[in-house]
């Protein structure tokens, strides 16, 4: 059993180079066991890559993540597909399969990682759909939903698996400021009730500081700062400052 206190994931000096261009560079951070921990940081950064990092669906080009202290790399094989069936993923291009049901939606992870009966694969999934405040949409096609309600059905298939760890790309992208409050404290409520690690790409200040325990800012491929909400908001770091404050004139560069 790994000790409460110690992360539960562990990024160290993790660089990925695209095509010759370093995306991101030597970035080492610890998330710790149930937390929310948001990282932030302007458009092409480097989020969703760190995050498809830390979910080990994509390679970096050195450096690694410990999973319960144990580096992600070296598992192999079955293993490592019961290492990931431990993770949730809430993808932005993950989208709902427009032709299934929510609750079919909802059913497909279970499926494809478990042999169990479709009766108890539904009842699973319908307890999800409760959990995010769905239920009575489970025989709805997504295109028949809110967009705050597809997000919430996504969360639903997130958690489908009873995962450690839910990765969040983007989750409040595109919705409008109360249905963006309820998918976060949907987050926290989730985070909290199912004791999770809870962990969001998002460049809403709002939801940062909404949701966040502790947060990582990237710029330009680097660790800018980590820390809790609290001293990211006191940070003295311009750059910081600027991104929080979203304003015009100060050292970001565009580009
Ligand atoms: N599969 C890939 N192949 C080549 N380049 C990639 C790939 N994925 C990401 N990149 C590049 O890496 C950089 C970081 O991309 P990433 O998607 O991680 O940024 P981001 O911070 O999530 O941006 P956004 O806020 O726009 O979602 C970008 O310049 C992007 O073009
Ligand atoms: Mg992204």
């Amino acid at each position: 059993m790994p000790n409460p206190a110690d992360p539960i994931l562990s990024v160290q000096q993790i660089k990925k180079v695209y095509n010759g261009r370093l995306v991101l560079d030597n970035v080492s951070f610890d998330v710790q066991r149930g937390e929310v921990f948001v990282i932030m940081g302007g458009s092409g950064c480097g989020k969703s890559t760190m995050l498809r990092i830390m979910a080990g669906g994509v390679q970096p080009t050195s450096g690694k993540i410990l999973f319960n202290g144990r580096d992600m790399s070296a598992v192999k094989g079955d293993e490592r597909e019961k290492m990931r069936r431990r993770f949730g993923m809430s993808f932005q291009s993950a989208a709902l399969l427009d032709y299934l049901t929510v609750e079919e939606n909802v059913c497909l992870p279970i499926k494809e990682h478990t042999k169990l009966d479709p009766h108890i694969i539904s009842i699973m999934a319908q307890t999800k759909l409760n959990l995010v405040g769905l239920q009575g949409f489970a025989n709805f096609l997504p295109d028949a939903l809110s967009g705050g309600m597809r997000k919430r059905a996504g969360l639903a298939r997130a958690i489908a698996m009873d995962p450690e760890i839910v990765f969040y790309d983007e989750p409040t992208a595109g919705l409008d400021p109360v249905v963006c409050a309820v998918v976060d404290q949907l987050i926290l409520d989730l985070t909290r009730k199912l004791q999770i690690t809870s962990i969001v790409v998002t460049h809403n200040m709002e939801s940062v500081f909404r949701i966040a325990d502790r947060v990582a800012m990237l710029y330009q491929g680097r660790l800018l700062q980590v820390g809790t909400a609290q001293e990211i908001k006191n940070s003295s770091d311009p750059v910081v400052q600027q991104f929080i404050r979203g304003e015009i004139d100060g050292p970001i560069q565009m580009s």
